[in-house]
């Protein structure tokens, strides 16, 4: 190899390294690091080796070109392990994931997805109806609860073919309990998570908890041995997958850990991309007014079907703006597991790359006024030479979000249908909703809106 340079390193003169300053607020940690070092730095909290990369070159290297060199063995998938345990989002036993993924990913191509448009705007209508009954006096609605029972059911009603209004409250508040508690602990590891602090011993019982709601749904459907029809739902499709190598299914663990990475995966990032959505909209009313002018157009008052997508064009480019702005799952994370060069810089083994969309979004060199909230900007002038690793809402390379088209899907049908009979307008004297970095990037103090009619 040429003589590498070394990587900038971000200092604090805190006395701590950049921890305290890490703990106290980690975007305006890596806010400080970009604007010092540019696009690829490094820092050691708690003695931990991080390196930001937010060039959309030295990503695709990351994730693509040399993708099976940056592993799943990063701090952050360490961290979130014990819950997501060996499921496809922190896997890190390559032959496993690769096995899993084999598997699972005909379940959720486009065409595969189509079949669970009707869940989407059924259980959208559902929430309209239950909002016009308990907020149609005016009152303010928590749009981030509201949505989250609403991305539950229709996961659920995916994967389960079950309504889960009631005991999708005790998922909900586990989850929200274990994406505090990591989020926290991500910001400062330590004491370690096997020490049973009273936070941790939160995350214990949230963690029985989300089991419990699974384990329920899987032990039953086992029970019931359910063959594959026209109906069929995503739990009883990964029963009965068998793999094309080995000719072998996928054990009852590895299918409770699966169906509980498909939850998590599908929960919070819906919840808070939708909380967003209308977030924006309610503040934007010109994107609102030619919202309003497509769905009109192309749907005339009745419920979208899945075939309506292809002229939702703009619809579509509100949910890729809000994904660009507000990305829920903002960081992700790499493991080098040999020493490798970016841009000239020696990046030692063991490291651990941290992607953070959140300021790749907002990169001057890619995005015109990245702090302006303005689909137009993915129109396909507009995106045109735009490079592909500059906009990674669902990641990228192999380890892609697997409900890439689910979630696209739900996001632009749930706006259509809300937005062809109701608006959901800002309250007076609504203060500004921040984003706050937990595991994902949540409206910190929830979104709260007023429901009108149109
Ligand atoms: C707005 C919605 C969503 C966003 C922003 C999102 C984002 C992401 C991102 C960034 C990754 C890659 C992480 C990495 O490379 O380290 C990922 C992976 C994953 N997501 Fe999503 N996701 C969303 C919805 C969903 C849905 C609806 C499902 C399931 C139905 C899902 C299931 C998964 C799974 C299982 C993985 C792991 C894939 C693998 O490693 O093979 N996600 N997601």
């Amino acid at each position: 190899m040429p003589q590498l340079k070394e990587l900038p390193s971000v200092t604090f003169n805190d006395g701590s390294g950049g921890v305290l300053a890490f703990k106290r607020d980690q975007l305006a940690f890596l806010s400080h690091g970009l604007e010092r070092h540019g696009d690829i730095f490094r820092f050691r909290p708690l003695g931990i080796p991080m390196v930001l990369v937010n060039h959309p070159d030295h990503i695709r290297h990351i994730l693509v070109d040399k993708g099976d060199k940056y592993d799943k063995n990063a701090t952050l998938f360490k961290i979130v392990r014990p819950v997501l345990r060996k499921g496809l989002i922190a896997n890190a036993d390559m032959e496993l994931w690769r096995r899993q993924r084999r598997m699972m990913a005909p379940h959720f191509t486009p065409k595969a997805v189509s079949a669970f448009a009707r869940n989407m705007t059924d259980e959208t209508a559902r929430s309209l109806e239950h909002w016009r009954s308990a907020y149609g006096d005016g009152r303010t609605m928590d749009v981030t609860d509201e949505v989250g029972a609403l991305a539950l059911r229709i996961v659920n009603r995916s994967l389960f073919s079950a309504d889960v209004n009631e005991t999708a409250l005790a998922f909900e508040r586990a989850f929200a309990t274990a994406n505090t508690v990591l989020g926290a602990f991500f910001r400062f590891p330590f004491p370690p998570l096997s020490v049973p602090t009273p936070s941790h011993r939160r995350l214990r019982r949230a963690i029985d908890e989300m089991d419990a709601f699974v384990s329920g749904f899987v032990k039953k459907r086992v029970a019931e041995d359910v063959p594959v029809g026209d109906e069929t739902d995503l739990l009883t499709l990964l029963l009965h997958t068998v793999d094309e190598v080995d000719g072998h299914g996928m054990d009852l663990e590895q299918l409770h850990h699966e169906v509980l990475n498909i939850c998590i995966g599908a929960y919070e990032t819906t919840t808070n991309t939708l909380s967003w959505v209308f977030y924006l909209l309610a503040r934007h009313p010109e994107v609102e007014k030619r919202l309003h002018e497509e769905v009109d157009r192309v749907l005339g008052g009745r419920t979208p079907a899945f075939e309506d997508l292809r002229d939702l064009t703009y619809t579509r480019m509100i949910v890729d703006e809000t994904l660009r702005v507000y990305s829920p799952a903002y960081q992700f994370m790499r493991h080098a597991t040999e020493d490798d060069e970016i841009d000239g810089y020696r990046v030692p083994a063991g490291s651990n790359v941290l992607i953070n969309s959140y300021f790749l979004h907002r990169h001057p060199d890619f995005w015109d006024e990245p702090e302006r909230f303005r689909p137009e900007r993915f129109g396909p002038q507009e995106s045109a030479g735009r490079p592909k690793h500059a906009y990674l809402p669902f990641g990228g390379g192999h380890r892609v979000c697997i409900g890439k088209h689910f979630a696209l899907t739900e996001l632009t049908l749930v706006l259509a249908t809300v937005a062809s009979g109701h608006r959901l307008v800002l309250p007076e004297g609504a203060p500004e909703v921040v984003p706050e970095a937990l595991i994902t990037l949540h409206p910190k103090g929830g979104v709260h809106l007023r429901l009108e009619r149109r």
